[in-house]
């Protein structure tokens, strides 16, 4: 197994490219399922849980390349629709083929996802709104077997709760149902808006795109002509980097970044005394003299991410005075605070809220990863501890940060990948 040596610490310097986001390529890469040409999506982040869910594709019959970003890829030959476990353990996304097979083929069958480190991670609500159109679903031997013989109906659904992915699976569905579905409370997530752009422009009739209520008109299980397209930019990984900068006290910049779906970030950012400066295409962060303590909380889309809360946590660990952070989606995404605190980090946990004590300073000691986000909460702490950090567990890590050590070595970084 690999893990990273860091030497810390360290200053940075220069430009990193950001890549593709993964949490859009992963619904998009489902998307194509509704097409029957074969299309190009250009900008794919090449991270471990991408190949996954082509792999996955792959089982199901499609064909594809994914060759310097560019994947091309040609579902017209799929013909299984069953998501076996060993895929869908791996990765909880894969539930994404579950509305494009249902709708293209009338009936499909998936592995359900099981628990996830941070938290319990429930598929209830892309279920409930798969039976709002008609579709009889039921689970047996860990799957679930969704059936909708006559093709979807268009439903009037309300998602009980704000949820990313089934938002997308849902949409996805809908395109291919008979009549018109209209979804309330929906993601309004940057990701979840690049989807049903592209939907809108290979001809699906779809309207309220980027707010809370969306309204598609079906066509009726016809396959669509779709367009190519270009993956936005992974605002998460861009997020990470800004943090990179802040917690190191440097001057970075980030190139081909969307700054517009990182508000709430560049918010905090500011709020703790960084300066950000911002053109179409790139951010540079500019450190703060004494990083201040920091008061937020994880919520929707255009609110605080959830994913960017654990590099938060790690920065606050450097802040003057005490910062206070509330995790408001998932119920167990702190474990990364007790691998801090064996880097010196004083943090109380109570429940959802975490208060970090900052400026106590952080050495070097071996930590574990263990969730995606929370490993690169470890990286930016390491930067910023005395000594040597060695980061185990990194598997989780190449799931969504393409090039991780690479990009950080180009920017100064004493990291190493090595073998256990
Ligand atoms: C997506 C992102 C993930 C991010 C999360 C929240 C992808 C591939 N992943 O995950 O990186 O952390 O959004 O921004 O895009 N819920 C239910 N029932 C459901 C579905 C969700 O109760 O059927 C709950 C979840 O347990 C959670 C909340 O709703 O508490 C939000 O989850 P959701 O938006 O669905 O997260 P994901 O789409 O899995």
């Amino acid at each position: 197994m690999d893990y990273l040596q860091i030497q810390g610490p360290t200053k940075l310097s220069g430009t990193v490219t950001i890549s593709g986001a993964k949490n859009a390529a992963l619904p998009l890469i489902t998307l194509t399922l509704l097409a029957h040409n074969q299309l190009k999506m250009s900008n794919t982040p090449e991270v471990a849980d991408i190949k996954t869910l082509l792999k996955l594709l792959g089982n199901l019959g499609a064909t594809y390349t994914l060759d310097n970003h560019l994947l091309t890829i040609d579902t017209s030959t799929v013909n299984h629709t069953m998501a076996n476990y060993d895929i869908v353990k791996t990765m909880r996304a894969s539930i994404l083929v579950l509305g494009p097979l249902l709708a293209r083929f009338g009936h499909c069958e998936v592995s359900l996802p099981g628990g996830c480190a941070i938290g319990q991670r429930p598929i209830d609500l892309h279920l409930k709104a798969m039976e709002a159109m008609g579709a009889t679903i039921t689970i047996h031997a860990g799957y679930v077997h969704a059936v909708a013989p006559e093709g979807l109906k268009g439903a009037h659904i309300i998602f009980d709760k704000i949820t990313v992915t089934g938002t997308a699976n849902v949409v996805m569905a809908a395109a291919l149902a008979h009549g018109k579905t209209v979804l309330v409370n929906c993601a309004k997530e940057p990701e979840v808006v690049q989807l049903c752009e592209i939907l809108r422009d290979s001809g699906i009739d779809i309207s309220g795109i980027g707010t809370s209520e969306l309204t598609i008109i079906g066509t009726g299980g016809k396959t669509i002509d779709m367009v190519d397209f270009e993956v936005i930019p992974d605002r998460i990984e861009a997020g990470t980097y800004l943090c990179a900068g802040a917690i190191t006290g440097s001057t970075i910049t980030l190139d081909k970044v969307r700054a517009d779906h990182l508000d709430a970030v560049t918010a905090k950012l500011e709020q703790m005394g960084c300066k950000i400066d911002t053109t179409d295409t790139t951010m540079t962060i500019h450190p703060a003299t004494k990083l201040k303590h920091v008061e937020l909380v994880t919520q929707e889309y255009p609110a605080f991410p959830t994913d960017m809360q654990a590099q938060f946590l790690a920065l606050a660990t450097l802040a003057e005075g005490a910062s206070i952070i509330e995790e408001r989606l998932f119920e167990n995404r702190f474990m990364h605070v007790s691998e801090l605190q064996r880097l010196g980090a004083d943090i109380k946990l109570n429940g959802h809220t975490a208060t970090v004590f900052g400026g106590t300073p952080l050495f070097g000691a071996d930590v574990m990863a263990t969730d995606l986000r929370a490993s690169s909460a470890l990286v930016l702490a390491a930067m910023a501890a005395e000594g040597t950090t060695n980061v185990h567990r990194i598997y989780h890590l190449d799931r969504g940060y393409e090039n991780l050590e690479q990009k950080l070595q180009a920017l100064g970084a004493k990291i190493e990948r090595l073998k256990e």
